[in-house]
């Protein structure tokens, strides 16, 4: 009769020992998560050199119009700027050729596929800009962990390395008009939460950023992509959209779908549209190339936070994300 209790505690003392192992367990594995992560970003091992056209086709044609209304005392911010060729070319007295952009986007035989570019505000908006003395076109801060390169000394241009953006504080920045972020913070981050905090801070009300998030195929069954096969979400071949959150509710929803909830923005999906050339076997589909677009509408949001749980080392990489108290 007497043994009673005593068993209860010790299954009670083996219970709480065995959660214990288990909650120290997951905290290591988160902490590996987002060490590999950090490593993987450290390497630098992508593509990080693109230049401003490159960035006007990917881009939906929005961003170079905010950049052409831009004032004097206007600020972008490249938010994983690379080697930051585009940043840089902002100040050439050509900054890009509109007309090379959209004979580029045209099939030919050397690229079967066809882009389409809303090329009425590209014309326009490269007048404006081209309009513009270098002196006259705002300010430019460039992001990125790593730079190979000396970064370029221009009045106006200011490169931050060698930090992660998320441990910059964004006292250090101005207010921005526009960001961008091509494959860059948001696409690597272990710390999305964290990062579209700053995102909401450094942003002027009404100021856009611009989140490139890739590929939504219309017949997804004919694109060959192992990814698509792989994570089987119908669609979307682009990390940002495969990549999950599993909400305090028990939910789970796409880091896109969870970002575009986020209070304090209103977001919406852009795309360039691009027929694919038959010969890769994905006709009649379309695929859209989608850019997030966040616009700061108050001043007050509370993002909840995340820790990481889980990310490979795709580039970009898939990564899962649970949401925790703070
Ligand atoms: C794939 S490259 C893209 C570079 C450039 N946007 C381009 O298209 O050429 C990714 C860039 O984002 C930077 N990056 C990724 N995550 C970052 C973070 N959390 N903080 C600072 N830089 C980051 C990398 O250092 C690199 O410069």
């Amino acid at each position: 009769m007497r043994r009673g209790p005593n068993i209860i505690l010790i299954i009670g003392v083996a219970l709480f020992f065995s959660l214990l192992g288990k909650a120290h367990e997951t905290t290591q594995s988160c902490v590996n998560a987002l060490e590999n992560l950090n490593r993987h970003i450290g390497r630098n091992f992508f593509e990080t050199r693109r230049d401003f056209a490159r960035y006007a086709e990917a881009f939906p044609a929005t961003v170079l119009r905010d950049l052409s209304l831009m004032s004097p005392d206007g600020h972008w911010i490249d938010a994983g700027s690379g080697e930051g060729f585009a940043i840089q070319d902002f100040f050439n007295g050509k900054i890009f050729d509109v007309e090379a952009v959209l004979k580029n986007a045209q099939p030919s035989s050397w690229r079967p596929r066809r882009l389409h570019l809303d090329s009425k505000t590209l014309i326009e908006s490269s007048k404006l800009l081209h309009g513009k003395r270098p002196g006259e076109r705002g300010y430019v801060t460039g992001v990125t962990f790593k730079m190979e390169r000396t970064p370029p000394q221009i009045d106006k241009l200011t490169v931050h390395t060698g930090q992660f953006f998320e441990d910059i504080p964004t006292h250090s920045f101005a207010p921005a008009d526009v960001i961008t972020d091509l494959y860059g913070v948001m696409s690597y981050s272990p710390r999305v939460d964290e990062g579209l905090r700053s995102y909401h801070q450094l942003l002027k009300e009404g100021g856009r950023a611009y989140v490139f998030i890739g590929d939504y195929l219309e017949s997804p069954e004919l694109s060959g992509s192992r990814r698509l096969v792989q994570h089987g979400i119908a669609g979307w071949d682009a990390p940002y959209a495969q990549s999950r959150v599993r909400k305090k509710n028990g939910q789970t929803v796409s880091l896109l779908e969870w970002t575009m909830d986020l209070p304090g923005f209103n977001a919406r999906l852009e795309y360039n549209q691009v027929d694919p050339s038959p010969r890769f076997g994905v006709v009649p589909g379309i695929i859209q190339r989608h850019t997030l677009v966040l616009e700061k509408t108050n001043q007050q949001a509370t993002i909840p936070h995340l820790r990481l749980l889980n990310a490979d080392e795709g580039k970009p990489p898939l990564r899962i994300f649970e949401e925790v108290s703070e």
